[in-house]
Parts: C-alpha cells; structure tokens; sequence
C-alpha cells in the first residue's frame, strides 16, 4: 500500500488514489471474465499495485490472452516482478504482456473480450478522457465488455474544493459518461465494500 501513497505524492493525476481497490470491488469489476467464454482476449488498463490482476489471472485458461497498460514505470516493474512473471513461469500456455505506455498510445492490437479499466477519469483534462473511452471502445471486439469504476459521488463531492473551471471540467466529463452510458448499454453497481464506496460501470460494444 505505501508503494501506492509514493506514487501518488510523485504524480497524484495519474495515480489517482492511495489505497488499491479492495477485494469486493475487485469481485464486481472481474465478474464476467471469470464466468466468459474461452479462448478469450482480456485488457487491463491501469492495474497499479494489482487489485484487480489476482482475480483476472486466476480466470484464465490455456489459449487465454492477457495484455496489462501501466504507465508508471515503478508500479509497472513491481506487476511484472511480482504477479506476471510468476504467473507465466506458472503457465506457460497462457499468453501474458505487460506494456508500461499510456493507454493513448500502447501498442496492442484491437479485439478484445474484456477491458478492465482501473484509471482516475475525473482526474483527467475532458478532452482526454473523450480519447481514452475511444480508444479503450475502439480495443473492444464487438459483444465485447468495458468495465471501469469511479468513486461513488465523486464529482459532487469534488465540486466544492475545485473552483468554477474545475467544477466545469467535472460536469464535461459527467456528460461523457451519461452518452457513453446510453449509447453501450450502460449498467451501474454500487460496490459499498471499497475504501470509499465506489460503482462499477459496465459498457458493451
Ligand atoms: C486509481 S489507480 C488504480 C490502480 C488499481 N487498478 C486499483 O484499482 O487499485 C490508477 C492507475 O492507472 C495508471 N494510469 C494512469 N493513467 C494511465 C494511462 N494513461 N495509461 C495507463 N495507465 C495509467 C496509474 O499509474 C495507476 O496505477
């Protein structure tokens, strides 16, 4: 966990939090890879200490894909040392790719089942929260699922403390939500065991 509070003291936008996500939100966030079909192609993006990559792993099969975006180099080499390169000593028929990029610009080929997104949207510029949900869409194989979270009532909860221009920022990126919601059969679930309580979003393609 202090690995966590160190990168956010270094870079609080991109990490976004100081306490992994707890096993419960891990539950609802992972669902549908554990009981999907297989072979299958499974994304995570912005999996930091690993919360959510236990589960995922434990989910795959032979002839399963699993690729992981992290930008931070440090939370980045720790996934590798200590989840990844374990894992694949363990399972050589699987396939597991870490890329230490931003999502942006990784270099992964689309077609994905499952996207995992662990990323702090109301951190971001609007603008590049637009791009990143296009591009994360644009990764989904079609019936494929997106799932991201955020915490419960965090825009109201932030708009007091950020001024007229960051209370605006919120509410742009409140509206891409509500669209992207409507247009990819947006279901919402309130995950009250989280340090704070936080919704798992589910997007399809
Ligand atoms: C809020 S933390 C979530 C970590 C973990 N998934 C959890 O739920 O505890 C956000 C993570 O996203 C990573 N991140 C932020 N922006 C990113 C980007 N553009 N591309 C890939 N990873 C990014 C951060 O470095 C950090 O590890």
């Amino acid at each position: 966990m202090l690995v966590l509070v160190r990168q956010f003291l270094k870079d609080s936008r991109h990490t976004g939090a100081i306490i992994p996500s707890s096993s419960r939100l891990a539950l609802a966030m992972t669902r549908s890879v554990r009981s999907g079909k297989h072979p299958k192609r499974v994304l995570e993006v912005g999996p930091g200490t690993g919360p959510f990559t236990k589960p995922l792993l434990r989910a795959l099969l032979p002839g399963d894909e699993f690729h992981a975006v992290e930008i931070n180099p440090t939370l980045s080499n720790r996934l590798e040392t200590r989840l990844l390169q374990p894992f694949r000593n363990a399972h050589p028929e699987i396939s597991v790719e870490l890329h230490c990029a931003p999502i942006e610009s990784a270099d992964i080929q689309p077609g994905f089942d499952h996207i995992i997104c662990g990323l702090p949207f109301n951190n971001f510029p609007p603008p590049l929260v637009r791009r990143i949900f296009k591009r994360l869409l644009e990764l989904l194989a079609p019936g494929g699922e997106l799932m991201y979270f955020e915490y419960a009532g965090v825009r109201a909860m932030k708009g007091p403390l950020v001024g007229v221009e960051g209370r605006r920022k919120l509410k742009r990126i409140g509206a891409t939500a509500k669209i992207l919601s409507r247009r990819h059969s947006g279901k919402r679930k309130l995950v009250l065991g989280n340090m704070p309580p936080a919704v798992a979003v589910r997007l399809t393609r």
